[in-house]
């Protein structure tokens, strides 16, 4: 009987060195000292033993029990301290590691300027109006007193869908097309991309402009030169000179370009304003009573002015950019800087 449980004690060590995690080693404790166990069912049967026997028995059937739980309880401290060896291993975090940043995209400069130029004259009291790129000749062309024989209308220019459909050559359209809708007053802004016949380090075939156009009673070259001052303070600084010019459009009398003192150079002369001190920025003027006419407006009791810009060139004089390419060629290196 004492050998017995001595083999028992041995195999019962042996099985449980063997055991690869928590569960298979409470499996051979259970087949152990369960109710059901081994050793369980040998201390049951102890009753049939002699009086002598059985306190020795009983004494080697405590200790190989002691023994077997104490060799349980030290497998499965041991078991546990290599789980979590192994978790710490597996699950460690290098807290010094640089995070994984999400790439965002910037504003394409020349979106930043078109919401600068739309903030700017909203505080002025103007709204955002639109138009479509593909135009009819008579907002394009006719009704901004533009003839069929005019300079402008030139193939050179203009992109002809066919005989009387164009892709918009200027924001102007939206002039028409916004006082045929209301009558005065009017206070607009249409920011929008247009297409000419043009390709070189300064021209590109499709470029954006914004009209500005003010229509009521009693509006003045004053008012024109007043709200164009102050959107060019506001745009590139108080202290930047403005000078207006005599000019022509077909639908602007009396027509002004505006130039700005050179922002490079601060007015000394330089590459960039071809040593003028001066660069232009805009076209304007007070709306022609032709233009009236064809929207019918009664240019007895109403006047109004216009200017048209190039938001790529308001870009490029801000952000210091040499070459309008830049603005099309949407490289990352580039656009990554506004
Ligand atoms: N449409 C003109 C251009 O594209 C600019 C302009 C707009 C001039 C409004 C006067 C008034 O050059």
């Amino acid at each position: 009987m004492k050998e017995k449980l001595d083999a028992m004690l041995v195999a019962a060590n042996e099985a449980m060195a063997a055991a690869v995690d928590e569960a298979a080693l409470q499996d051979i404790r259970v087949s152990y000292l369960g109710k059901k166990g081994q050793l369980t069912s040998i201390m049951k049967g102890m009753g049939g033993l002699s009086a002598e026997e059985r306190p020795i028995v009983g004494a080697v059937a405590n200790r190989v029990k002691d023994q077997v739980f104490e060799t349980f309880e030290a497998r499965l401290k041991k078991l546990k301290a290599e789980l979590m060896t192994s978790r710490l291993e597996h699950e460690k975090i290098d807290v010094t590691l640089p995070g994984r940043r999400n790439d965002s995209g910037t504003k394409h400069p020349v979106t930043l300027v078109t919401e600068e130029l739309i903030d700017i004259f909203s505080a002025l009291g103007f709204c955002v109006a639109e138009g479509p790129e593909v135009e009819q000749d008579f907002y394009n062309f006719e009704a901004l007193n533009i003839p069929k024989d005019h300079p402008a209308r030139d193939m050179q220019d203009t992109f002809y869908i066919n005989d009387e459909v164009v892709l918009r050559t200027h924001t102007s359209p939206v002039q028409i097309r916004s006082m045929l809708k209301q009558p005065p007053p009017l206070r607009i802004i249409a920011p929008g991309t247009v297409y000419r016949r043009d390709s070189d380090i300064t021209h590109s075939p499709m470029f954006h402009q914004i009209e500005g156009f003010m229509v009521d009673e009693n509006i003045t070259f004053g008012d024109l030169k007043g709200v164009l001052t102050t959107f060019i303070h506001e745009c590139f600084g108080k202290k930047v000179g403005v000078r207006f010019r005599p000019s022509f459009f077909p639908f602007t009398e009396p027509s002004a370009e505006v130039d700005i003192q050179c922002v490079i150079c601060g007015g000394k002369g330089c590459r960039v304003c071809g040593n003028s001190g001066w660069l232009e920025i805009l076209g304007s003027g007070m709306i022609d009573p032709e233009v009236f006419k064809s929207v019918e407006y009664d240019s007895d009791c109403y006047s109004g002015f216009a200017f048209g810009m190039g938001l790529e060139r308001i870009a490029m004089l801000k952000y210091g950019v040499n070459d309008l390419r830049l603005f099309f060629e949407n490289d990352v290196r580039f656009l990554r800087q506004f």
